[in-house]
């Protein structure tokens, strides 16, 4: 006897007959509340300066930045990471500039903390955006020194959360500086202060705009392959986690993220902590140039952030929060 669950009686395609069928059996979705939306800054007064690598992305100054949150709030956007184009002539070794609470991302965060309450800010704890030479951290003949940077890391995160960021958000792949910062903002006060772990990042190819976006691009002369993982690995990002979870971490984060999924699934499948994942710069250009020349349709967008949630991810960070948000609204 024939099975009554094989073709012609059973038809995949019966489900897909209409939308409202469609809608009904759909196992993902998007929401704003997903989304966390990257804010370059810049020094100078009325700029929104392109950039050239990321096409349709700026960098503002410090007196837009309350336009560009009032405008995240009301697309309900719940949070804004802040990235800082820090002037070459404030770059050194050491990065000092991160630890100077007049810096653009320390004056950014006063400004917002001011005005807004109801959303989040995260800022990146790495010290890249302001070493001359482009690294996360500082270097002891050419090698970036792990614990001597962690000190600095520590000081970094303590500065941003007296400046009142919501998440520090440590992307410079240091051993051992999740807990350190985890201990120095409990010993200040600072307990409610989350951290989000850059636990599973790539030396990866697909970050060169950001690069040209914070201005650190032509300064590196050398890879980030001794900090950062290798893309030929995906074992050693349970090991990163389970670290980062056991030293204080609130979320973790997976970056880049669609060359990445497998990992998404892979530490969401092992773990219950919130995953976050990063749609890098290199994936939107990709995107981004592909629409612009019509190749793809916009609906691409919203396709590659589905494919974040379908991989398990909570939130994602994506140049695109913003075009998306308005859409999904
Ligand atoms: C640096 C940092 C990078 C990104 C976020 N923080 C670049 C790097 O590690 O070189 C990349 C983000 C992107 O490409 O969108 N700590």
């Amino acid at each position: 006897m024939k099975s009554i669950g094989s073709y012609p009686n059973l038809r995949m395609r019966r489900n897909r007959k209409a939308d409202w069928s469609r809608r009904l059996v759909q196992e993902n979705n998007l929401s704003t509340n997903d989304l966390v939306w990257p804010i370059f800054i810049a020094e100078g007064r009325n700029i929104k300066e392109p950039i050239k690598t990321m096409p349709g992305v700026y960098r503002h100054s410090l007196d837009k930045i309350e336009k560009l949150i009032e405008s995240a709030i009301k697309i309900k956007i719940p949070m804004v990471a802040l990235f800082p184009h820090t002037p070459l002539n404030k770059k050194n070794k050491n990065g000092t500039e991160a630890l100077n609470k007049n810096n653009l991302v320390c004056k950014a965060l006063s400004i917002i903390k001011k005005n807004y309450k109801n959303i989040g800010v995260m800022c990146d704890v790495a010290l890249d955006p302001y070493t001359s030479h482009g690294h996360d951290g500082v270097l002891s003949k050419n090698y970036v020194d792990n614990d001597k940077t962690v000190k600095i890391l520590v000081k970094q995160s303590l500065l941003l959360a007296e400046m009142g960021c919501d998440v520090i958000a440590p992307s410079d792949m240091m051993d051992g500086r999740i807990g350190e910062i985890r201990t120095a903002l409990d010993k200040k006060g600072y307990q409610m202060v989350q951290i989000l772990a850059y636990a599973v990042k790539y030396a990866s190819n697909f970050y060169g705009p950001f690069r040209d976006a914070v201005g650190s691009q032509k300064l590196l002369k050398t890879d980030k392959k001794n900090y950062q993982m290798d893309f030929k690995n995906s074992k050693e990002s349970l090991r990163e986690v389970a670290l980062d979870i056991k030293e204080g971490a609130d979320f973790v984060m997976v970056k880049p993220g669609m060359p990445y999924l497998d990992i998404i699934k892979l530490i969401k499948d092992n773990f219950k902590i919130p995953v976050f994942a990063y749609q890098v710069s290199g994936e939107y250009s990709l995107i981004k140039n592909g629409i612009d020349k019509k190749i793809l349709s916009e609906e691409a967008i919203y396709e590659s952030l589905i494919s974040f949630k379908r991989a398990g991810a909570n939130a994602i960070v994506t140049y695109f929060a913003d075009q998306i948000a308005k859409k999904l609204k």
